[in-house]
C-alpha cells in the first residue's frame, strides 16, 4: 500500500510533458503538445498534450486522462504500478515499494519476481564461480563493468535449483515463479531454466525486468547458445526490443534507429558509444516492434552481418518499415563480421563513418542485387524488378513513391512509364479510393479529428440529459416553463445535430411531445427502435462514466448531476452550440482565397464576423472560455 501522503506528493510533483515524453515524441504546438498517438498507427497527430490542465487526449482513440492514466493505458500499468513508477521517476521515496503481499494482482508479483532474479543473477556474477566463469568471459568479450551494469548483466550458476530456491525462500509462490518463465517442470521435477549462462535481463520501457536473454558461456554445441524466457503475461515477444529502454533517449536525440541482430551488438555499440541501438533478439520485425520505434523517431536503420542468411527475413521486415511510412536504410558488414565484432576495430566516428559510407536505402539496395547477380538473367531479374515495384508500392507517401520509381527506372534503365502502370496496379487493388480524395483527407484531418470528435461529444451529452432526464421537471428561474423536455426542445431548435441515431432520438421526443406524451428510455425498447435502441440504453447507463472523463474539462461534478439537472442540461447545450460556432468558423474560413465563386471575400468576412460574435455572447454565457 502506498500512504495517502505519498500519493498526493507524486501528485504534485508530476508534470505530464515529461512524463508522456518518455514515451511519445512531443511536439510544442501553441500552448499545448502533439504526437502521434501511441495507441494507433497514424498519419497526422491527434495526440495532444495540454500542461496547463496536466491532461493528455487521443483523439483517434478517444482515450484521455492524467499522467496515471496515461501510464496505465501506454504501459499497461495498474493504478499502483504508474505511482511507483512516478515515484521512482522523480525521487520520492515510498514505504514497502517492493513488498510482497497477496494484494497484488498477478502482474506486479511477476514484476517482482523477475526483478528479484535479476538482482539474483547480478549478485551471482559476483560470486566465486561468477567471477571465474562468467566475468572471464565478459572480459574476454571486452564488455565493461559500466555496461555489464546499464544493461544488468548477470550469471546463472550450474545449479538445479538456486534461483528456484532462492525465490520460494523469499516467499514467493511456486506457481508465480513458473509463470514468470523462470522454472521448467517435467514428470513431477521441477528445475531452474536458466543454469550456467550469462544473463541478459529484457526491460519494458519503464525499465521494468520483463524476461530474460541467456548465453551459454562455455561453447556446446548440443546445447541451443541462447535460450530465452517463454512468453508470459509480462513478456510478448512481438512487442519488446531489447535495448529500447536504454537507447530511446539516444533514438530521439539521433532521429534515428539503428536495428541490429544480437543482444551482445547492442551492448557493443553502446559500449562505444553509439547508444542508438536496439535488436529484435533474433527474430524477424513486427508491426508492433517498428510502431515502437516511431514513437521515437522515423527512421530505422537496419545493419545485418555479411553473411546472413536470413537476409530474406531483413528484407521482409524492410517492406514492413516502409509500410509504416517510416524511413529505412540498410547496411551490410563485411563478411564474418557484425556488429560486435567491427566494434571491437572501429571507435565511435569510425564506426559512423562507416555507416555512411555504407548506408542504402530499400530500393537501391535491390537495384544493387539486381545489377550485380541477374543482369544477365531475364526470368530472375523481371522478377526483382517486380519486386522491388512492389516494394515501392507500400509507401504510403506519394512523393516518396515517385522518386524511388524515378530512381529505379535510371538505374535499371527501364522506362518510367511501364514502371509506374505496374505499381498503379498494385495500388489500385490496395486502394480504391481516389489519390486527390486521399490528400485532401489528409489535410482536413487534423482539425476534423479535434472538432467532429468534440462535438460528438457534446452531442452526446445533450442527448444523454434528454434520454435520462426526460420525464423531469425543473423551474428556470423567472420563467414559467416547468418541464424539462419542453425546455430542451426549445434550447436545441436552432441547433443541427449531425449524428443520426440522434436525431432520430431528438424527433421521436418531440412528437411524442407534440401528443402530450413524455417518454423515457422504455419507449425506445420496442422493435421499432432496433436501428437506435443500443444508442439509447448506451447513453442511459453510461452516465458516470462519460460524466467523470469529462468531468476535470467541464466541472460538471457527476454525484449532483440530478440536482443541478438544469444547470448541467443549460451548459451542456452551450458548449455543443459553442462547438458548432466554431466549426461554422472554421467552415467559413475555407472559403477564403478558395477557388469557389460561390462567396466573395467580403461576405464570408461579414459571415465571420456574425459568427464570432455570437461565439463571444456564447462564450460569456458559459462564464468561461473552455477550449480543448
Ligand atoms: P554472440 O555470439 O554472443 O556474439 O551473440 P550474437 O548476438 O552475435 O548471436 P548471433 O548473431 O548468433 O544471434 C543473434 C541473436 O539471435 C542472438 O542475440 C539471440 O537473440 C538469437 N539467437 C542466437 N542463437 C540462438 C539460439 O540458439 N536460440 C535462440 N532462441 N536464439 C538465438
Ligand atoms: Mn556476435
Amino acid at each position: 500500500m502506498i500512504s495517502d501522503n505519498t500519493i498526493q506528493e507524486i501528485k504534485e510533483r508530476i508534470d505530464i510533458v515529461e512524463v508522456v515524453g518518455d514515451f511519445v515524441d512531443l511536439k510544442k504546438s501553441g500552448s499545448s503538445y502533439k504526437a502521434l498517438s501511441p495507441f494507433t498507427s497514424e498519419k497526422t497527430p491527434s495526440f495532444f498534450v495540454s500542461p496547463s490542465k496536466q491532461i493528455f487526449k487521443c483523439f483517434s482513440t478517444g482515450k484521455g486522462g492524467d499522467a496515471i492514466e496515461f501510464l496505465k493505458e501506454v504501459e499497461s500499468m495498474s493504478y499502483v504500478e504508474a505511482l511507483k513508477y512516478l515515484a521512482e521517476k522523480y525521487g520520492i521515496e515510498i514505504d514497502e515499494v517492493d513488498s510482497y503481499s497477496p494484494q497484488n494482482t498477478e502482474k506486479e508479483s511477476l514484476y517482482i519476481i523477475t526483478s528479484k532474479s535479476n538482482e539474483f543473477f547480478i549478485k551471482n556474477l559476483e560470486s566465486q564461480d561468477g567471477q571465474n566463469f562468467a566475468k572471464t568471459y565478459l572480459d574476454h568479450r571486452g564488455f565493461s563493468s559500466d555496461m555489464i551494469k546499464e544493461f544488468g548483466i548477470g550469471y546463472s550458476s550450474k545449479d538445479w535449483n538456486s534461483l528456484f530456491n532462492y525465490l520460494t525462500e523469499n516467499g514467493y509462490e511456486e506457481d508465480l515463479i513458473e509463470k514468470a518463465g523462470l522454472i521448467i517442470k517435467k514428470n513431477n521435477k521441477k528445475y531452474d531454466r536458466f543454469r550456467n549462462r550469462l544473463m541478459f535481463p529484457i526491460h519494458n520501457l519503464s525499465g521494468k525486468v520483463i524476461a530474460f536473454g541467456a548465453r551459454q558461456i562455455k561453447e556446446d554445441k548440443k546445447q541451443p547458445k541462447y535460450i530465452n524466457s517463454p512468453e508470459t503475461n509480462l513478456y510478448v515477444k512481438s512487442d519488446v526490443l531489447y535495448g529500447l529502454y536504454q537507447s530511446k533517449n539516444d533514438i530521439r536525440k539521433e532521429d534515428k534507429c539503428i536495428l541490429v541482430e544480437g543482444y551482445t551488438d547492442v551492448i557493443s555499440l553502446y559500449q562505444i558509444g553509439i547508444k542508438n541501438v536496439v535488436s529484435s533478439s533474433g527474430t524477424s520485425l513486427t508491426n508492433n516492434q517498428i510502431k515502437l520505434i516511431s514513437r521515437y523517431t522515423k527512421n530505422i536503420t537496419i545493419l545485418f552481418d555479411g553473411d546472413d542468411a536470413g537476409l530474406s527475413a531483413s528484407l521482409r521486415g524492410m517492406n514492413l518499415i516502409l509500410e509504416n511510412d517510416l524511413n529505412v536504410k540498410i547496411v551490410s558488414l563485411p563478411e564474418n563480421e557484425d556488429p560486435d565484432s567491427l566494434s571491437k576495430k572501429l571507435d565511435e566516428s569510425k564506426f559512423k563513418e562507416f555507416l555512411k559510407s555504407r548506408e542504402t536505402d530499400l530500393i537501391n539496395y535491390k537495384v544493387k542485387i539486381l545489377n550485380e547477380n541477374y543482369k544477365n538473367d531475364p526470368v530472375k531479374k523481371s522478377d526483382m524488378i517486380f519486386d522491388i515495384v512492389k516494394s515501392i508500392s507500400k509507401i504510403p507517401n506519394s512523393i516518396k513513391r515517385s522518386v524511388f520509381i524515378k530512381e529505379t527506372s535510371n538505374s535499371l534503365n527501364i522506362n518510367e512509364n511501364s514502371l509506374i502502370t505496374e505499381m498503379n496496379k498494385l495500388l489500385i487493388n490496395k486502394n480504391t479510393q481516389k489519390p486527390n480524395k486521399i490528400l485532401k483527407e489528409i489535410n482536413d484531418n487534423e482539425n476534423k479529428i479535434e472538432i467532429n470528435n468534440v462535438i460528438n461529444h457534446h452531442e452526446r451529452e445533450c442527448v444523454r440529459m434528454l434520454v435520462n432526464y426526460g420525464k423531469s421537471d425543473f423551474e428556470i428561474l423567472g420563467l414559467d416553463r416547468k418541464s424539462f423536455i419542453e425546455y430542451f426542445l426549445r434550447e436545441i431548435e436552432d441547433v443541427d445535430f449531425t449524428n443520426k441515431s440522434y436525431i432520430k432520438i431528438i424527433k421521436t421526443f418531440k412528437e411524442e411531445f407534440q401528443q402530450n406524451n413524455i417518454i423515457d428510455i422504455n419507449h425506445f425498447l420496442s422493435e421499432k427502435y432496433n436501428d437506435i435502441k443500443n444508442d439509447v440504453i448506451d447513453l442511459s447507463t453510461s452516465k458516470y462514466e462519460i460524466s467523470s472523463k469529462w468531468k476535470e474539462k467541464f466541472n460538471i461534478h457527476v454525484t449532483d448531476e440530478s440536482d443541478s439537472l438544469k444547470k448541467t442540461t443549460y451548459n451542456n447545450i452551450l458548449r455543443l452550440k459553442f462547438r458548432l460556432i466554431k466549426k461554422m468558423i472554421n467552415d467559413n474560413l475555407k472559403n477564403l482565397g478558395s477557388d469557389s465563386e460561390t462567396y466573395s471575400e467580403e461576405e464570408v468576412i461579414n459571415t465571420h464576423n456574425k459568427l464570432k460574435s455570437a461565439e463571444m455572447e456564447i462564450a460569456k454565457q458559459l462564464g468561461n472560455v473552455t477550449s480543448i
